[in-house]
Parts: C-alpha cells; structure tokens; sequence
C-alpha cells in the first residue's frame, strides 16, 4: 500500500539514524513530508556512540530517493526555544503539521541507588522534557489544523520495571503519563496522542559495548552480536533477540494514518510478546 499519508507533514525527533530514520523513511513513502531534527552530536553521561551530521543527511538522502521532501535541522530536543524556531522554520516550509513523532532518546545504566545526579538528571532532561519541549513546540500547529496525530516513542520501560534502567524506566513511564494526559487535553481539538512501546530494537542504542555487557555480566570481555542475541531473546515470548527499526516505524505509521482515525491514549507494545512473559 502507498499514499497512506498523502499531503501530510510530520516532525520526527532522533531522525538522524535508529527507529526516527526509518520513521522518516517510511511515511515518506508513504508520501509524507518530513521535517526531521536531531542533536547530532555527543550527550554528556551517555557513552552510546552518538550520531553526527553525515548520519542526518544520509536520512535525507534515503528521503529523497523515496521521492520525498524533506527539510533537517540539528537541534538539541532539551533546547525548547531552538526546538520552537525549527518546527516553526519545518512548517513554514512545507505550509501545515499533521504528524508528530517524538522519537529521540538516549540510554545509559547503572543500579538504581547508584546513578549519578548528572546521569538522573540528563535521563529524565532528555527522554522525558525532550518530549514536552517537542509536543509543545508543535501541538500549536496541530491545533491550528485542527486534527493531527501524535506518537511518542516510549518502550517496554514504560510499561514495567527494568534492572539497571530506574532513571530509564521512570523518565518511559513519565512519556506514558504526558500521553495520557495531552490525549484529553487535545481531543476536542481532533488531535489523538499515542505511545509506542518497542522491546529491544536493532540500533546503535543497544549495539554497544556498555548494552551488550550489561546483558553478559557473566563475560568479562567485549560481547559479540551473538553472545547479546543469545541472552536477550529470552526476554521475548516470540523467539528473536529484537525488532528492526522498520517494525516500530510500521507501528508508528498506523497510529499517525487515519486508518488509526479513532483510537487516541493508547500504549501500543511492538514487544514480541515481552510485556507479557
Ligand atoms: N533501540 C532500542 O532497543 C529501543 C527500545 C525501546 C525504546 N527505544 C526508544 O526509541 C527511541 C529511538 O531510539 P533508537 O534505538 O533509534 O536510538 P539511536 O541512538 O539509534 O537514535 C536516537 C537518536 O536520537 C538522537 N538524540 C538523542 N538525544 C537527543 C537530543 N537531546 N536532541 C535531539 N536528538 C537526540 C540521537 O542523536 C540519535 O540520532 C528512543 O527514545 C529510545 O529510548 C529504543
């Protein structure tokens, strides 16, 4: 199927790599335009290896092979006025919103009374404030449409409790909260307000040295792809270590589309059953 989202616009947050890439992708060809934002570049406290501007052209590339268009700003999600000037800057461009997809985040670990203020603090500024600064930035231009249909990025986090992840876990939960929350607040506006819930996902968050041995305690050693593989797939009822990228963009691309029209303050898991088990 194509044209699913045909003379749409949608604001995607982390589109410089990981699942925001392939969200980008993937409502372009459904003939979206994107605006895509990212940091790009290093967050203090996290030792992921962090995206870079290369990585958010390659996303605009892939954009445009589709036969998409799409403009690119880097910005920090926790800088509320520059996130402000570029979504405005986005809609300008391409002259309304439609769809807002507040994907960016960042992980790090560490046991629960032993996390660092910084790393408590950058956690919760990030993956929580990051998605109020990036709804409130854009909600005025789903209101001034007067439909439109937000996804927040969330994660089986945000539906129970993770060993090592506390500030993780809560900052997921406090996403669920904010959904529930804006999901009244904007229905009488016809916007509807969505979280999705991956289990692990194949991207360079979790294929990492500091995520790999975080499931092998056991090896002290750098862990192979395999050796991680093996170890996660327990977590899931259907027998895979993780989705793609691709499946939580599918998940995103239903919910932003009005085939999803009635369904608003949902938590969607895309989780192989995780949640469950
Ligand atoms: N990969 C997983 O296993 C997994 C599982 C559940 C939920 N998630 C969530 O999915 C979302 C995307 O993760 P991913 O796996 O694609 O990770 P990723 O690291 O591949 O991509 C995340 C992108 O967000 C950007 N970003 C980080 N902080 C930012 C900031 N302050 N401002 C702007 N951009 C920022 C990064 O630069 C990066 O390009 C995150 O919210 C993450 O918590 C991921």
């Amino acid at each position: 199927m194509t044209g699913r989202l045909t003379s749409k616009t949608a604001l995607i947050t982390g589109a410089a790599r990981g699942i925001g890439r392939a969200q980008a992708l993937r409502f372009a060809q459904e003939g979206a335009d994107i605006i895509a934002i990212d940091v790009c570049g290093p967050i203090e406290s996290v030792n992921v290896p962090h995206s870079t501007p290369d990585d958010l052209a390659e996303t605009a590339h892939l954009v445009e092979q589709a036969g998409g268009r799409i403009v690119t700003d880097i910005v920090d999600v926790r800088d509320a006025d520059a996130l402000r000037v570029a979504v405005d800057r986005g809609v300008e461009q391409f002259g309304a919103l439609d769809i807002v997809c507040a994907t960016a985040g960042i992980t790090s670990r560490g046991a629960a009374v032993e996390l660092a203020d910084a790393s408590w603090r950058t956690m919760v500024d990030v993956n929580l404030t990051g998605v109020w600064n990036t709804c409130t930035a854009a909600v005025p231009h789903l209101i001034n449409r007067g439909a439109g249909s937000v996804v927040l990025i969330s994660s089986i986090a945000g539906l129970r409790g993770l060993v090592g992840v506390a500030h993780y876990t809560a900052a997921k939960h406090g996403v669920v909260g904010l959904m529930r929350s804006l999901a009244h607040d904007l229905a009488p506006h016809n916007v509807r307000v969505n979280c999705v819930h991956p289990t692990n996902v194949d991207t360079p968050l979790i294929q990492n040295d500091s995520v790999r041995s975080g499931f092998r305690p056991d090896l002290d050693r750098p862990v192979t792809r395999d050796e991680f593989a093996a170890a996660a797939t327990p977590m899931n009822m259907l027998a895979i270590p993780w989705v793609h990228p691709v499946d939580v963009a599918n998940a995103s691309l239903f919910l932003a589309s009005d085939e999803a029209r009635y369904i608003t303050a949902i938590t969607l898991p895309v989780d192989a059953g995780s949640t469950q088990r």
